[in-house]
């Protein structure tokens, strides 16, 4: 349970930040406004101009948890929908889209006895370079300017019966289910072994996707990056 927030104008990342924290074995949340040095997924660098919410929550869970990141999509989830977002989903294994587009990027590092889950959630952010001609922002869909701090306190508090949820009895995936884009649809998972072609054949109970390959074996992915093709 984060009962904290503590706030930066500039860090490096908030991820290397939370982990100074470590010591007191306290569960927090450190954002900052700006990152100089913001960490994407699979060694990405995720650019973090002004007008994005960067985020870290230092946690201790109990148990062996494979399903933080999708706790903290749909806690971003739930929080705009509060601020009156809709047609967002989660692209496998926790994308955040608005419209279709990427408006948020989770990342859940371990450390030590930690777990550290950074969210990267594009607020006020009017343009994007070339590259991430798939990327949109809350302001982009609604033309408004709109309180990041006052985000991070949404999204903590829309977090932690998620996360008390999960530790007391494992998480009712099936509200999950509703929000997963793709099923269905041909994608290639993109791992750092290989690139495999397929249909997305379903999310399974413990989130781990389940891809039916070119020869028509299941295959079980816990980790990767889905390419859309053609959709
Ligand atoms: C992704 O690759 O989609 C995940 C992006 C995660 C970015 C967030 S921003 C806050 C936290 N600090 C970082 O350096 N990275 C995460």
């Amino acid at each position: 349970m984060i009962k904290r927030i503590i706030k930066f104008k500039e860090v490096s990342s908030t991820q290397d930040t939370a982990k100074r924290f470590i010591h007191k074995q306290e569960e927090i949340a450190v954002s900052s406004l700006r990152q100089k040095r913001g960490r994407g997924r699979h060694g990405r660098t995720w650019i973090s101009q002004p007008g994005g919410l960067y985020l870290s929550l230092l946690l201790f869970p109990r148990t062996k948890l494979t399903s933080i990141p999708l706790l903290a999509s749909l806690a971003i989830i739930k929080v705009l929908e509060d601020y009156d977002f809709s047609k967002l989903s989660i692209l496998w294994p926790n994308d955040v889209l608005l419209n279709n587009r990427k408006v948020c990027g989770i990342i859940c590092e371990q450390y030590k006895n930690a777990i550290i889950c950074g969210i990267g959630l594009n607020v006020n952010i009017e343009n994007f370079p070339q590259k991430l001609n798939n990327a949109t922002s809350l302001k982009i869909e609604s033309g408004k300017d709109l309180d990041i701090n006052g985000i991070v306190k949404q999204i903590v508090g829309r977090f932690n019966p998620l996360y008390n949820e999960l530790q007391k009895q494992g998480l009712k995936i099936k509200e999950v289910l509703n929000y997963i884009v793709g099923i269905g649809k041909s994608v290639e998972i993109i791992t750092s072994k290989s690139v495999i072609k397929g249909i997305v054949h379903d999310i399974d109970d413990d989130w781990a996707l389940l891809l039916r390959d070119q020869i028509g074996m299941i295959r079980k992915f816990y980790y990767g990056d889905v390419r859309r093709l053609s959709w």
